[in-house]
C-alpha cells in the first residue's frame, strides 16, 4: 500500500463470461447476526457476507456476549452484557444504525464508532426515534453524528414515519421495538427493502405487513425470538457489478446464481431491462434467482420516484451503463446518494468524467450523456467501495490499463472482488 492506499490497475481483456462467485447478501448479513444474537437458543447461518463490515457486526455482538462457532450463533437477551469497550462499526452505516436500534432496548451504556466515513454520516435519523422511544442517545452535535452514545433500557413502542425512506432507520425502530412495550408501527410512504420484516417473521416474532398505494406499514409487538436456519443468498448489489459488466462487454455471456431478487432490492434488473438489456432471470426459490445476461446495446432512461430506495446502491455501477448506452439517463429524487460511504453524486461525477463520461451532478441526482468511455490512467475511490468497483468494471469497456486507487475499500464488502473479476475475464 502506499499514502493512496492500494493501487490496482485493470484492463479489458474481453467478454466477461461463465459462472460468476457474487458474496452473500450483505443486508441479510448484519440482520442474520443480530437477529441470532437475540433470539433465544442456537441458530444456524450459512453463506454470510464476507466484508469488513459484517466482520463488524459480528465482532460487536461476541464483545457484547454472543458465541459464534461455524455456522452457529449462540444467542438470548439474558447473554448480551455492557461491552467493556467501544463498538468499532468500521465503515458500516447498516452495522452502526441496526445496532443502535439493538442497543436501545438492552440496559446498559454502550459507545459506536468507526472510521472518518461513518462519522460524517448523520445518526440523528436513528437518534430521533429511538429517543423518543425511551432510549438516552447523545453524540457530537447532540447526537447527530458517531461517535454514539446507546444507554437502554425500558422503551415503549412509537408510530413513526421516518422523514427519509431508509431501511435502516426502519429496521433501527422494529429491532428496538422487538423489547418495546405496545405496539410499534412504522409507516414507508416510499416502501423501501423488508429484510427486517422478513426475518423477524422467520424468527417468530409478532409482526405483521399491510400496504396500499401511499403506505407501506408494519406493525410490531414486543417478541421473544425463536433460534432460526439460514442460507443467506448472493447479494444483488454485488452481483449488479459484473451484470453490468456483461451488458456493456460485447461478446459477454454470464450466469450469477442465486442472487436474492425479493422486495425492494432487484429495482436496478426493471432499469437494465427498460435500457434494453438482454437479461434472463429464473427463479430458483421465493425470491431468490439465477440471472442470465449477455452483451446489448443500451439505450438511455429515466430512474426516479419511489424506485431509487430500491436500486440506490446501484446507482454508482449504472451511470457506468448509462455512459455506455445511447441517449440520455435521468437520474433524480436519489438526493441520500449524497450521506452514502462518499457524497456519490461528487464522486461518480469526478471520476466518471475522469474517464471519458459526459456526466451532470443536480442537487439529487445525475444527468448522463451516453458517450461512450475512454477508461485509462489514474482515479480515486474516495474510499467507497462501490465507486471503486463501478471504476473497476468502467476498465472492462477499454484496452489500456486504468489505474484506481483506494481500492483497498472493497475490502467493506467484497474482499475477493479481484479475484473473482479475473474468473470471468476471458483470455
Ligand atoms: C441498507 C439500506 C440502504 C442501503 C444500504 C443498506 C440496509 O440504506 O443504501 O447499503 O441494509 O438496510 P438506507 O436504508 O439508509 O437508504
Amino acid at each position: 500500500m502506499t499514502d493512496q492506499g492500494l493501487v490496482v490497475s485493470f484492463t479489458g481483456r474481453g467478454s466477461l463470461t461463465g459462472r460468476a462467485h457474487v458474496p452473500g447478501d450483505k443486508s441479510i448479513s448484519h440482520r442474520a447476526l443480530l437477529l441470532g444474537g437475540l433470539a433465544e437458543g442456537t441458530s444456524r447461518v450459512s453463506g454470510l457476507g464476507e466484508g469488513t463490515d459484517i466482520l463488524a457486526t459480528r465482532a460487536a455482538l461476541a464483545m457484547m456476549g454472543v458465541d459464534f462457532e461455524g455456522d452457529l450463533i449462540h444467542g438470548g437477551r439474558s447473554r448480551l452484557k455492557e461491552p467493556e469497550r467501544p463498538l468499532d462499526m468500521g465503515n458500516s452505516g447498516t452495522g452502526m444504525r441496526l445496532l443502535a436500534g439493538v442497543l436501545s432496548s438492552l440496559p446498559f451504556l454502550s459507545v459506536l464508532i468507526g472510521d472518518e466515513s461513518i462519522h460524517r454520516r448523520p445518526m440523528d435519523r436513528v437518534a430521533v426515534p429511538l429517543r423518543e422511544m425511551g432510549a438516552l442517545i447523545d453524540g457530537r452535535e447532540h447526537g447527530r453524528f458517531a461517535p454514539l452514545a446507546v444507554r437502554g433500557g425500558r422503551l415503549h413502542g412509537i408510530d413513526y414515519t421516518p422523514p427519509v425512506a431508509s431501511a435502516q432507520v426502519k429496521s433501527a425502530v422494529l429491532l428496538a421495538g422487538l423489547a418495546a412495550s405496545g405496539e410499534t408501527v412504522v409507516h414507508e410512504p416510499v416502501a423501501t427493502r423488508r429484510h427486517t420484516e422478513e426475518m423477524m417473521r422467520l424468527a417468530g416474532a409478532n409482526i405483521s405487513c399491510s400496504s396500499d398505494d401511499s403506505d407501506y406499514s408494519v406493525e410490531l409487538r414486543s417478541s421473544t425470538l425463536a433460534p432460526f436456519d439460514l442460507e443467506i443468498p448472493c447479494d444483488p448489489s454485488q452481483a449488479a457489478f459484473f451484470i453490468i459488466g456483461a451488458s456493456i462487454v460485447p461478446g459477454s455471456d454470464l450466469t450469477v446464481e442465486n442472487v436474492y431478487v425479493g422486495p425492494g432490492r432487484a429495482g436496478f434488473l426493471d432499469v437494465l431491462v427498460r435500457m434494453g438489456a438482454d437479461i434472463s432471470i429464473t427463479e430458483r426459490n421465493t425470491n431468490v434467482a439465477d440471472i442470465h445476461v449477455r452483451y446489448a446495446r443500451l439505450v438511455g432512461t429515466e430512474i426516479g420516484g419511489k424506485e431509487i430506495p430500491g436500486l440506490i446502491d446501484e446507482i454508482p455501477i449504472l451511470c457506468v451503463a448509462a455512459s455506455c448506452a445511447s441517449g440520455r439517463t435521468i437520474i433524480r429524487d436519489a438526493g441520500e446518494l449524497r450521506v452514502k460511504e462518499s457524497d456519490r453524486i461528487a464522486t461518480i461525477t469526478s471520476e466518471m468524467r475522469a474517464i471519458g463520461a459526459n456526466v451532470e451532478p443536480t442537487e439529487d441526482g445525475l444527468v448522463v450523456t451516453g458517450s461512450g468511455l475512454r477508461p485509462r490512467g489514474t482515479v480515486r475511490s474516495h474510499g467507497d467501495h462501490r465507486i471503486a468497483m463501478s471504476l473497476a468494471i468502467a476498465a472492462m469497456c477499454g484496452t489500456e490499463p486504468l489505474v484506481i486507487s483506494g481500492f483497498e475499500s472493497v475490502a467493506t464488502s467484497w474482499p475477493t472482488f479481484v479475484v473473482d473479476l479475473e474468473a470471468i475475464q476471458c483470455n
